[in-house]
């Protein structure tokens, strides 16, 4: 496999120096931009086109046509590994992800297996094969997962919640199906992102949106614990080549150093803690992900360039930083406020290098 042309993002994962800060966004295919719903209405829905290869391929490149954007992220969804279980993702119009057979019997989790992501998610390796390809080595390509907690959320709520009623009755009256589960969902996320890995991922991000909801204790022994053994169970290189690991909890300021620990080579970071402190508690344990609100860029030119020079000068000198933003972008962005963002970047942050 060819070298890289532009691995600042490997680079910067792994603390190592590199010229400028690089920058990609979170959920940046996606419906901010008008070419994402044209290809979207051509594919008829948005499963249509996460589990066609040939239009994953076209939306994931999108934003990087538009934008010198320095990594590329597979078009897909964290949803698609508790559908490969067979609990029937669908999209009801205007309210979200749902399952058709959330899990909420002890018999019905008793039944859960681990899936064979080359039988079941095939078409997501597919994508992962046609996507490598397409970059050509222009940038590395990021895979993902949800943690097994949050896979875990929306599997027991059967769709998003504003309370997690079911999952928590669950966490405190019956740990010991949690636990079952988690098990289930973590060793389904390593064989998953190994097999994305194997297709031609470069690097790996794990996206636990919701252990941020937890309490204290519960964060640690339901999602936490999980995410350690995911992260240990990942391939640590692949063809030769570091294959470095992202975890992100939203919500997850309190518990920085827990999760450093844990293994991976970055923390994402939403927008809720200052860049700069999370660097003096972390030290040099691991890289950092984030942390832009995305909420700013639905201000102007000269303020966005503004609050990314911030965050640069919080994080300060030297290496280990990924610019991003502390959570997906908005779909009521202007698109052409994305191209500011990525130039500031670019632009303000060899001073730190
Ligand atoms: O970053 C990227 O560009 C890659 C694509 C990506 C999607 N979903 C595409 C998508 C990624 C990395 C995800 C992850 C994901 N999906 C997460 C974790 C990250 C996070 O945001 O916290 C979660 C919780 C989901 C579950 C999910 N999928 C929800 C809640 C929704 C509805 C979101 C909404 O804004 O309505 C989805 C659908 C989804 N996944 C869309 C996209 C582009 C929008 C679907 C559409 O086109 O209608």
């Amino acid at each position: 496999m060819a070298a890289l042309k532009n691995n600042t993002f490997i680079r910067a994962l792994l603390r190592q120096p590199v010229p400028y800060t690089p920058v990609w966004i979170m959920r940046q295919a996606g419906r901010y931009l008008p070419e994402y719903n044209a290809t979207r209405k051509r594919a008829g829905s948005f499963l249509g086109l996460a589990k066609n290869p040939d239009f994953a391929t076209e939306v994931t490149l999108q934003p990087l046509a538009r934008f010198p954007l320095d990594a590329a992220i597979l078009f897909s969804d964290i949803l698609t590994v508790p559908d490969a279980m067979g609990l029937g993702l669908y999209f009801a119009e205007g309210e979200g992800p749902k399952f058709e057979r959330p899990l909420r019997d002890e018999t019905a989790i008793h039944a859960l297996r681990v899936p064979e992501p080359r039988e079941s998610l095939g078409y997501v390796l597919d994508a992962v094969k046609q996507i490598r390809g397409a970059l050509g080595g222009s940038v590395p390509l990021i895979g993902f997962s949800g943690s097994p907690y949050t896979l875990a959320c929306y599997m027991i709520e059967g769709g998003g919640s504003d309370d997690f009623r079911n999952i928590k009755s669950m966490l405190y009256a019956r740990p010991d199906l949690l636990h079952h589960m988690l098990d289930i969902n973590a060793r389904a996320v390593i064989a998953y992102l190994n097999a994305q890995i194997e297709a031609g991922a470069q690097a790996v991000m794990v996206f636990d949106t919701w252990g941020g909801a937890l309490s204290d204790a519960a964060y640690h022994q339901f999602s936490l614990e999980y995410l350690r053994r995911v992260i240990s169970g990942l391939h640590r290189e692949w063809n030769g080549e570091p294959v470095p690991s992202i975890v992100f909890t939203k919500g997850g300021g309190l518990w920085l150093e827990d999760i450093a620990a844990i293994g991976c080579n970055a923390v994402g970071l939403d927008w809720t803690v200052n860049i700069g402190a999370a660097r003096r508690r972390i030290g040099n344990q691991a890289a950092l992900q984030g942390n832009l609100d995305p909420a700013v860029l639905f201000s102007d030119p000269a303020t966005i360039r503004a609050e990314a020079g911030k965050v640069l000068r919080d994080f300060g000198h030297g290496n280990g930083h990924v610019f991003n933003l502390g959570h997906g972008i908005s779909q009521f962005t202007p698109p052409d406020h994305v191209g500011v963002l990525v130039d500031a970047v670019h632009d303000l942050s060899c001073a730190y290098h």
